[in-house]
């Protein structure tokens, strides 16, 4: 016998990693976090999520990084969908696969983007119908960059990088990025940036107006000249490997480089497509870095795609 309801299909999500043109860090706030004024670009380097109804709560890895990416209920995926079905009182349990792309542990937010596609993958699969401004809400519980995954293009963060707001760019960037082996963890950066700075006055951060120029210009150049990373001298003090890798990049003919949120990875804006080949055999060849991948941004935030045929 047919029955009259069946069960909704799986859904699939593909997500975007992240780089930071600006990441300005302002003093500590009481709940320990710092404030922050950045500017967020979303690159073509993804993850893929799809969530499917399960008789209980679960999440595996797939691809080059599965056996680094924890399964259990500490994953940020799952845990992003059992925060949902819990503020909009769902219980239908689902099964949460991520097809891992996205450097692990590397800046790029890779863990907060698989939160940001389970976020857009749980509201479709449950037809709960939320707006773009009440998921980026759920996503701010879950991580500082989880909204920007949502959002994706180009877009400027404060508080403490959760509160987003349009910013007016032009062209699409080359990007390459070297992903190192060495581990950085993020709350170690920062601890390292406040003892960098000692007894220092740090006032709060604010938004740089050359860089937001350099974006109406669509020019690689120009824009090459406004990166900036207030956590690089610490990542840098941690791991000073990271400072020659940075000028290796430089001294192969990338217009500019920085470090990708708190590291390790380290990104470096070029000219163009051939530009960007040509730099990523150059670092490839220094065995710099454990690997090397090319990307171009702005992209679209987390959003669904066909399910994919096996
Ligand atoms: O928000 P998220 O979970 O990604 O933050 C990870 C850690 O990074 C925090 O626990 C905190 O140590 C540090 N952090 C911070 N200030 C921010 C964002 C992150 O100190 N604005």
């Amino acid at each position: 016998m047919t029955s009259a309801y069946s069960d909704p299909a799986p859904v699939t999500v593909r997500v975007p990693a992240k780089v930071n043109l600006e990441l300005l860090v302002g003093p500590a706030r009481d709940d320990g976090f710092h404030t922050l004024s950045t500017v967020y670009q979303a690159v073509s380097l993804h993850d893929d999520v799809t969530v499917a109804l399960d008789d209980d709560w679960g999440c595996s890895v797939h691809g080059p990084y599965a056996d680094v990416v924890p399964s259990g209920a500490s994953n940020l995926a799952l845990r992003a969908a059992r925060l949902l079905a819990d503020e909009t009182a769902i219980d239908t349990p689902v099964h949460v696969s991520i097809v891992k792309s996205i450097p692990v542990a590397g800046g790029m937010a890779g863990g907060s983007a698989d939160a940001a596609a389970t976020l857009v993958a749980c509201d479709r699969l449950w037809s709960l119908g939320l707006s773009t401004e009440e998921l980026e809400e759920y996503a701010a519980e879950l991580g500082s960059d989880v909204p920007f995954l949502i959002r994706g293009g180009t877009a400027m963060g404060s508080g403490r990088g959760e509160r987003l707001a349009p910013v007016l760019a032009r062209g699409s960037y080359h990007w390459v990025f070297a992903i190192s082996d060495i581990g950085l963890s993020t709350p170690e950066v920062y601890a390292e940036c406040d003892a960098l700075r000692g007894d220092t006055p740090v006032p709060d951060p604010v938004p740089n107006p050359e860089l937001m120029s350099a974006l109406r210009t669509g020019d690689p150049h120009v824009l090459a000249r406004q990166l900036t990373n207030d956590l690089q001298p610490a990542a840098i003090s941690l791991r000073p490997e990271l400072g020659e890798l940075l000028k290796s990049g430089l001294a192969f003919g990338a217009l500019g480089g920085v470090v990708s949120g708190s590291g390790p990875t380290v990104a470096f804006l070029v000219e163009d497509v051939e530009a960007a080949i040509d730099l990523t055999v150059a670092l490839t060849a220094t065995g710099a870095a454990r690997e090397v991948r090319k990307a171009v941004g702005p992209v679209h935030g987390a959003h669904v795609i066909p399910a994919r045929v096996d």
